[in-house]
């Protein structure tokens, strides 16, 4: 949540740069931004609500400066709550990602030293408790270095001086720097995601948690803790760029929910020696959890299916942000897997530290890179599926699910045959994923966006994929969608449908065919307008979309792909911004 920037450097005014990188970082969070630059001792500040590439604003000369994008937590969306915040004396600005647990109690220790807030904002106690510490005697670096401590939660954050001085603080959220070397004098970005500076650099150093970075004539870094200088790591990224941009598609989410079909296979590409290493730590531990959130906890969902069709064990499936109910189970002997595309879901890294602290074994399934889940775990899966950008996750959620697949067919010790299987339902996504499949679903769209419910049922497997299928439908059109495990309709929600309610029946070719049918047929009695997703058509769906004929414990995958497409129509008929809906975020990096 939120993005923030922060650019340094000695000849090449800073603001158009943040400006840009600050659109790249949009998809963290949009509803104001705000930028800070410095010249002549002076800082100026410019913030606005709406999204940067939408909205004007004046620019500032100088080489120096930080910006943000934000995503409200504590305040409304106004100017005066977006960032940067400022001291008393508009000499230090400061953006932030995440939330300070304790402002409130810092808030009113500082109003009672005389401190003015002009905000509603946690962030606005960085700056002040920066200048009250100077006010004491400390230089800029001392003050910062001893406020960092002092925030409870996960909290980082970029302070500029107007001493031109820029101080990051990386606490639980991403930060990462890019250094550009054309000439002696290096250009020096800071981003919460490589995004931010992508264009210009992929020689990046990664912040980690409790360090400071500090650029004035030089770059150096503290450890928070010890207070000494450390010593960091140039590397240089191997990134394709044009996976960052939409290139001839109207919208990333389009772009991405086409790129399945390169990215499956991408996914199916892990280490067998691994695999095979870690079916068999599944097999021998006690207690197996698969945690995440959102569209994730949804792939997690499904893993309990999965592993129990393909591996005949029972895993537990619990959503993060209710973790805590569970985490006294945790034993050494236990494993943990965690699944999240962005790999900084905060509910997500609470858990793991619980686990960390617990001895249990930690294994990930992410998109990211040095991510901080990448980082706390004992065992990383990449998917690969490339950047996503997109708020509304698919080829990284369908690409999660080919590595629990494969996981499964490992612990059942059947990983060859499994990837046999996979590779042949990859090559029928491929055939799926073609302009006439899309009008079809298109038209389907045209035909019920304007309803105010959309109803999903399915057993089984697909019970879990209705649940994700309503998520992508709520997220990208704002149409009100609910999954159901088809059995449960009649205890209650039944009483919802009338005449033409949309209901979508999942199925796959598997022991519940018939019993969803007679779901439908329920429905349909009472009116309702029925769209099978499946294999073979029904006389009872009054719209069928075909899927792949797969095995039923792959066919999330192939029956997933036509909602998304389904979401995709329903918000661009919609009017919705299908790439950021409305208040949303990428990465949710907050509790
Ligand atoms: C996906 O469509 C959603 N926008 C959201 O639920 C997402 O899956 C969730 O926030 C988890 O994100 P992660 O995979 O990066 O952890």
């Amino acid at each position: 949540m939120c993005g923030i920037i922060g650019y340094w450097n000695q000849e090449k005014d800073a603001c158009p740069i943040i400006i840009e990188s600050l659109k790249k970082l949009e998809y963290r969070g949009y509803d104001s931004f705000g930028f800070a630059i410095v010249l002549n001792n002076k800082l100026s500040v410019e913030r606005k609500t709406g999204k940067v590439s939408s909205t004007e604003y004046q620019n500032f000369p100088g080489v120096i400066g930080i910006g943000h994008t934000r995503w409200a937590t504590h305040g409304k969306i106004t100017e005066n709550n977006a960032h940067p915040h400022r001291d008393c004396f508009m000499k230090i600005a400061v953006v932030h990602n995440g939330i300070i647990e304790n402002y409130q109690e810092i808030k009113n220790q500082l109003s009672k030293k005389g401190h003015n807030f002009l905000s509603e904002t946690d962030t606005e106690v960085i700056p002040h408790l920066i200048e009250e510490n100077i006010r004491n005697g400390l230089d800029f670096k001392e003050a910062v270095m001893d406020v960092c401590p002092l925030l409870q939660g996960r909290n980082s954050f970029i302070a500029l001086s107007s001493d031109q001085e820029m101080i990051a603080f990386r606490n639980g959220s991403p930060l990462i720097l890019g250094v550009k070397k054309n000439n002696k004098i290096p250009e020096i970005f800071i981003a919460s995601d490589i995004q931010g500076f992508l264009d210009e650099t992929r020689d990046v150093i990664y912040l980690d948690d409790n360090q400071i970075a500090i650029i004035k004539e030089n770059l150096e870094f503290y450890d928070i803790n010890t207070k000494k200088r450390i010593e960091k790591r140039l590397i240089r990224l191997d990134i394709d760029l044009k996976e960052a941009e939409k290139g001839s598609y109207p919208h990333f989410m389009l772009k991405e929910i086409m790129e399945q079909k390169k990215a499956l296979r991408r996914a199916i590409n892990q280490d067998d020696k691994n695999l095979m290493h870690l079916a068999r730590e599944i097999n021998e531990a006690k207690g197996i959890f698969f945690i995440g959130c959102g569209t994730a906890a949804k792939v997690c969902h499904i893993a309990e299916y999965i592993f129990s069709k393909i591996a005949n064990k029972h895993v537990n499936f619990v959503q993060a942000s209710e973790f805590e109910n569970y985490n006294h189970f945790l034993i050494p002997e236990t494993l943990v897997i965690a699944i999240s595309q962005s790999g900084e879901t905060a509910d997500v890294l609470e858990s793991l530290e619980i686990a960390k602290k617990r001895k249990s074994k930690i294994i990930s399934i992410t998109n990211t890179k040095q991510s901080s889940l990448d980082k706390i775990s004992d065992y990383t899966f990449f998917i690969n599926a490339g950047i996503e950008k997109a708020v509304a996750s698919t080829k990284a959620t369908t690409s999660q699910l080919i590595v629990v697949l494969l996981l499964a067919y490992a612990c059942a010790g059947r990983l060859e045959e499994g990837k046999r299987i996979l590779i042949d339902l990859i090559g029928k996504v491929n055939d799926m994923l073609n302009p006439r499949y899309e009008l079809h679903i298109k038209k389907l769209a045209e035909k019920i966006y304007q309803e105010e419910n959309i109803f999903i049922i399915g057993r089984g497997i697909n019970y879990p994929l209705s649940l994700e299928s309503a998520i992508k439908i709520m997220e990208v059109s704002y149409i009100h969608a609910q999954g159901f495990a088809g059995g449960e309709l009649k205890h209650g929600p039944i009483a919802l449908i009338k005449k033409d309610s949309p209901v979508i029946v999942l199925m796959s070719n598997d022991e519940s065919k018939k019993e969803i049918i007679s779901n439908a047929i329920e429905v349909k009695s009472r009116g309702a307008y029925v769209i099978g997703v499946s294999p073979e058509n029904n006389p009872i769906f009054d719209y069928w979309i075909k899927t792949p004929n797969v095995e039923a414990e792959t066919s999330p995958i192939v029956n997933l792909i036509p909602i998304q497409l389904l979401a995709y129509y329903l918000g661009i008929l919609k009017g919705c911004d299908v790439d950021y809906p409305r208040s949303l975020a990428k990465s949710v990096t907050v509790k």
